[in-house]
Formats: C-alpha cells, structure tokens, sequence
C-alpha cells in the first residue's frame, strides 16, 4: 500500500513517521516544492527503520508527481501554517491555490486515491479540493474532527485524572476556534456519561480548552502543531487502508444529513477502504443542532470567499 504526503513541512513528516512507526503502509512519498526538504526527512525517517524496527520505504522528492504514482491515499497538508495570532482563516487565500493544484497533480499520477485534506482553513480547503477535482464526496475527507477529539479526549482525561483511553468522546463541527463543537453530553468515562464525575463548570472548561486547543498549541510552539494532528492523520489513513471502518469525525460534503448542505463539516463518518462510507446520525438535541447550524453558517461565509478561486 503506498500513501503520498504533499507537504514535507512539520505536519507532513509527522504523518510519514507515524504511517512508518505504526506499518500503516509499505510506501510512503514525502512531496515538497521547497529542494531538499522532502529528501532529507525521508533520508533521517528511513534511518530509524532499523532501531524501530519497521519496513517501510520512506522517499522523498521535490515536486515529482510521478513518484506519486499509484496512491490509495493521498494526504494534502501543503499551505502555509498559522502564526501566534492568526485564524486558521486567514490562511485562505494564500492555501486556496495551492490546494487546488496539488489535487489536480496528484489526480493525473493516482487518478483513484483517495483525498485527505489537512491544510487550513480546513472545511474550505476540504470543499474546494472536492468542486476543484470534481470528485465523490467519498474520496475527498478534511482531517479535523479526529485531532480536535483527540484533544477533547486528552482534556477530558487530564480533568477526570484518568487515562485518556479510558475517554470516548468526538467533536463536531467546523475546525475553527469558534465552530468547533466538543459533544460533552455523549462523552464517556468507560461507558459512563462524564457528567456524572466532573461538574458543569469543569465541562464547559474542557470544551473552551478544546475550541483553542491548536490557538494554544500555536502561541506556545511560535507555529502550529504537528505531532497529534500528524498521529490523527495516520489513524485516519490506518482506517481506510484496513478497512477497519472507524467511526471518525470528519469533514465531508453534506446533502441533506443533520439538515445541511452544499458545505464540508465535520460529523461522524464511517471510513473504510471507500473513504467515507456513510454518515452517522448522532441524533442531536436541539442545542446541538444549534450550535452545528450556526457552524455551518460560519464555514459557508469562508467559503464565499473561494469564489474568486473556483
Ligand atoms: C491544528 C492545526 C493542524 O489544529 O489545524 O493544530
């Protein structure tokens, strides 16, 4: 199985070492425009095979689709990330264009791979990577929704003082500061609604934590994060490549489930060797569905912006 990451940058090297680390794939392609780059953090990830004891060929190229050739998965994490203060929004104008082509490269080389879409503004880069290539919204997935649960999660478990695989929880949403939308009525302790150890205050400081969490990430780190979104794009990748059909948050197209459409947002999606193979329907209470409404606005008024672009 050979999966390809457009972006060598510290995002895309994260996902490589964890596809690598954890034998998700046989191949992995790091892709960069920048000379040398992809090379060199293939050449450093290949080194460790030995001492971590795993088989996976890791090449680096720069600009070369044609070593892309014959990906299942292909993850786009290529843009410009976000500095201390900046939305993950202001990034549009910049990741637009280079989103859009380096779908319509990898597409010539893996015509049947499937898409996962990291750069930000995340739900824009996700719908116009799937308007720009004209593909099924199946194959075109936005990473968000694994990385802010993953968050949410750690939280949760840091406030419980329990371990973080002792939590279930998912976001949903926008993967924005302030559409995010952490579901803390369905969270659990091991089955457990976690409102029954920790007090409405306590959650709603989870949640805010969560909203923030790649903000706080970005202020301490002087960029944005790279090692949970990294992890969170390889078990994304796990699950399509072995079928496992994980239920995962993800940002897909919608066409009519939880009332919306014609935008991408995070909702529960099960993802399987089609890429996304069908949404969940949480049946949300009408808070929720509120607050997942006034989301979609949000990511509807970023996507007016890619009018200029499409
Ligand atoms: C973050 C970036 C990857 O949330 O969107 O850290």
């Amino acid at each position: 199985m050979k999966v390809t990451i457009v972006g060598a940058g510290n995002v895309g090297a994260s996902c490589a070492e964890y596809i690598a680390q954890k034998r998700i794939a046989s191949k992995v392609v790091l892709l960069d425009i920048k000379e040398g780059i992809a090379e060199g953090k293939a050449l450093d990830l290949s080194q460790t095979a030995t001492t971590l004891g795993f088989n996976t060929t890791i090449t680096g190229v720069t600009n070369d689709y044609k070593a892309t050739a014959g990906s299942e998965v292909v993850v786009i994490t290529s843009g410009v990330p976000r500095k201390p203060g900046m939305t993950r929004e202001e990034l549009i104008g910049i990741n637009a264009g280079i989103v859009q082509s380096v779908a319509s490269n990898i597409l010539e080389h893996s015509p049947n791979t499937i898409i996962v879409v990291v750069s930000n503004p995340m739900d824009t880069m996700t719908y116009l990577a799937l308007k720009a290539t004209g593909l099924p919204k199946n194959r075109i997935i936005g990473m968000g929704g694994a990385l802010d649960s993953s968050r949410f999660k750690t939280y949760l478990s840091q406030a419980l003082e329990k371990p973080a695989n002792d939590i279930q929880g998912m976001v949903i949403g926008g993967h924005g500061d302030t559409t995010m939308i952490p579901l803390t009525r369905l969270a659990s302790y091991n089955g457990s609604p976690v409102s029954q150890f920790l007090d409405a205050q306590t959650l709603e400081k989870v949640a805010a934590d969560t909203m923030v969490g790649g903000a706080t990430l970005t202020k301490l780190l002087g960029t944005s994060a790279w090692y949970a979104p990294g992890a969170s794009v390889a078990y994304l990748v796990d699950s399509i490549l072995n079928d496992y059909k994980r239920m995962i948050p993800c940002s897909v197209l919608l066409e009519g489930e939880y009332g919306l459409e014609n935008l991408c947002i995070g909702v529960p999606c099960i993802i399987g060797a089609q890429g996304v193979e069908s949404i969940v329907d949480l049946q949300l209470n009408e808070k929720e569905q509120a607050l997942l409404n006034k989301s979609a606005e949000k990511v509807k008024a970023m996507n007016a912006a890619l009018k200029e672009v499409l």
